[in-house]
């Protein structure tokens, strides 16, 4: 070993950050399958690192969970790739990207695969401030020409100006030719639209905040940009090379491309059971993304409506999520060779005070495709989190045994 490899070993804070807040394991059982809690002590900004906190994104999974998952299974060549098959903002791509691992998103949202790709794409920063200086000097010189939207959502959800304000950025951003400077300037407009807007930020659903402090939409855009290039700058000196892409799509019909017997892990992080649905969540940031729709999507702009349902837990939703996981998975058994990893991220929930064992359930669906239970892994995080999203599904704090987070490891034998 190198002296400067044992002098990472001996302080782990030398690590490169993304080693830095990876969980801490305890293993809980001697057979198999092997039963570990992954225990992650950070705080959610300490997780935030580089391109991390470009969007906010609800329901996202701590980025040492990708992490951990890459670190234990090392890509086999630099051919093979992970695929992330509910992508959402692109965790899995950027600790993929940080470890020179290749992957593959998707994300039936264009939002979502629109804000992952940003992340992941190599830009002009220079030529980003450049651009966004041309547009503060043109909002400055035209937005009285603009009048404020009369329309039912924008009044319920805007104040006045800020509609008005948005609405010019957003007519900026038409006049752009498609470019990566264009999408990284989307992502932080859409990025702004819930702290500029009357909604509680931190809620999941957005709902009216009334004593809510009115932003300036211009300097918090201009914040967001700066703030955004500073951490893709520091994230593009950390990268190695590979490509990294997300795909617009519905996991239960997987692309042809991914047949090609290369995709050696997937990490799959589904919607949990009884606590949001995706579409009402984002709702304000589709609302000003409409204009893009069509150009993110060929057309395909509403497919985030058929999105896979995971609340209200009733009957009908709970047994379609159950078949909807079945179903992906088959799509994911068909195109991994033996050997192939399944890493799924899923949490267990209560329905009407009584629990629903989504861990366990989704175990015996998956075994019944064919794969094999290789670790359970339960995990706790200590940051605080909205009660609102997660009355009723699993408890990271462990104060109530019976629910539990999980990282299924399974492998096609
Ligand atoms: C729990 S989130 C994933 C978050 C992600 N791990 C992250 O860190 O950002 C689940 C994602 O699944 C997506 N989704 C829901 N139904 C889908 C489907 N049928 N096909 C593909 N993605 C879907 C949602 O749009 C959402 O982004």
């Amino acid at each position: 070993m190198s002296t400067l490899e044992e002098s990472l070993e001996l302080f782990p804070e030398n690590q490169p950050i993304f080693k830095q807040f990876l969980p801490t394991i305890t293993r809980l059982n001697d057979s198999t399958p092997i039963i570990n809690e992954w225990d992650i002590p950070s705080t959610i900004k300490q997780l935030s690192y580089f391109v991390h906190s470009h969007y906010r994104y609800y329901g996202k999974f701590p980025s040492a969970v990708a992490g951990q998952i890459l670190e234990q299974f090392p890509s086999p060549s630099e051919e093979h790739y992970v695929l992330d098959n509910f992508c959402g903002s692109g965790t899995t791509l950027v600790e993929a990207k940080l470890r020179g691992i290749k992957s593959y998103g998707l994300d039936i949202s264009w939002l979502s695969v629109l804000a992952s790709n940003v992340k992941v794409t190599t830009v002009d920063i220079a030529n980003i401030k450049k651009e966004l200086n041309e547009l503060v000097s043109w909002f400055e010189n035209n937005k009285s020409s603009f009048n404020v939207p009369e329309i039912d959502f924008t009044k319920k959800w805007f104040e006045d100006m800020a509609s008005r304000d948005l609405l010019v950025i957003q007519q900026y951003l038409l006049t752009l030719d498609k470019s990566t400077i264009r999408d990284f300037l989307i992502v932080a407009f859409i990025g702004i639209v819930r702290r500029v807007s009357k909604a509680h930020n931190g809620e999941v659903r957005p709902h009216i905040n009334k004593k809510k402090k009115q932003r300036d939409v211009i300097s918090a855009f201009s914040k967001k940009v700066n703030d955004m290039c500073s951490d893709h700058d520091d994230f593009q000196k950390n990268i190695l090379e590979t490509s990294s892409e997300c795909c617009l799509g519905d996991n239960l019909n997987l692309p042809e491309k991914f047949d090609d017997g290369k995709c050696y892990l997937v990490i799959s992080h589904p919607p949990y059971l009884n606590s949001f649905n995706y579409a009402p969540v984002f709702n304000l940031e589709f609302y000003w993304g409409q204009v893009f729709e069509d150009e993110y999507t060929q057309g395909n702009s509403k497919l985030y409506k058929t999105e896979m349902k995971a609340h209200p837990a009733n009957e009908s939703i709970q047994g379609r999520y159950f078949n909807h996981l079945k179903s992906c998975y088959e799509e994911v058994f068909k195109i991994q060779n033996q050997g192939g990893v399944l890493a799924v991220v899923i949490g267990d929930c209560t329905r009407n005070g009584k629990l629903v064992p989504v861990l366990k359930k989704t175990i015996d669906i998956v075994e019944s495709i064919g794969y094999k239970l290789e670790e359970l892994n339960y995990r706790t995080t200590h940051y605080g989190l909205g009660k609102y999203a997660y009355n009723h599904r699993a408890d990271y704090h462990g104060d109530q045994e019976e629910k539990k987070d999980g990282i299924l490891i399974f492998k096609k034998p």
